[in-house]
């Protein structure tokens, strides 16, 4: 079932990376994809990193936390040990922070631009456990196909 939403994802954003796009436009493309292919999602955004603090970006889904300090929170922690975090439970990680009530689980994805780590991508669901190692697998490969595109086109 998720294996077919990726695919749709992935052959969608196949088509917005090979144009002549600049990195931000085809990051705010990744967002309106994942949150209208992946069906249990109920927010999907991007935080910057800013020397440490996170501030919110695009996103799609109710309105969102702004600011996020050093630490702060699920997307704090990938931020700071620049590796992708899953929390089956919010309820049950310490220092979460809920920006919809409703919301059960989550991953954050670090993402990086010539080596620095320039923010997260954070997708939340209002099901438990929603998850895994191949929402993962497929997440950090589709960061890792713009991670080079240019700020600017010609
Ligand atoms: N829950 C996140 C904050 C961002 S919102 O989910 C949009 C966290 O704990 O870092």
């Amino acid at each position: 079932m998720a294996s077919f939403q990726y695919e749709n994802v992935r052959r969608q954003f196949k088509g917005v990376a090979e144009s002549d796009i600049t990195w931000e436009a085809a990051l705010v493309s990744l967002i309106a994809i994942l949150k209208h292919e992946l069906r249990k999602i109920s927010w999907v955004g991007f935080y910057r990193n800013i020397d440490s603090h996170l501030w919110v970006g695009p996103y799609q889904g109710k309105l969102a936390c702004i600011h996020l300090k050093p630490g702060q929170g699920v997307c704090g922690r990938a931020l700071a040990i620049r590796q992708t975090v899953i929390v089956p439970d919010v309820h049950a990680f310490e220092g979460h922070v809920a920006c919809d009530a409703l919301s059960r689980s989550e991953i954050v994805i670090p993402m990086f631009r010539q080596g620095q780590i320039v923010g997260v991508l954070d997708l939340d669901s209002y099901e438990p456990n929603a998850f895994d190692a191949e929402d993962q697998e497929e997440l950090e490969d589709l960061l890792k196909a713009i991670e080079s595109l240019p700020d600017r086109v010609a």
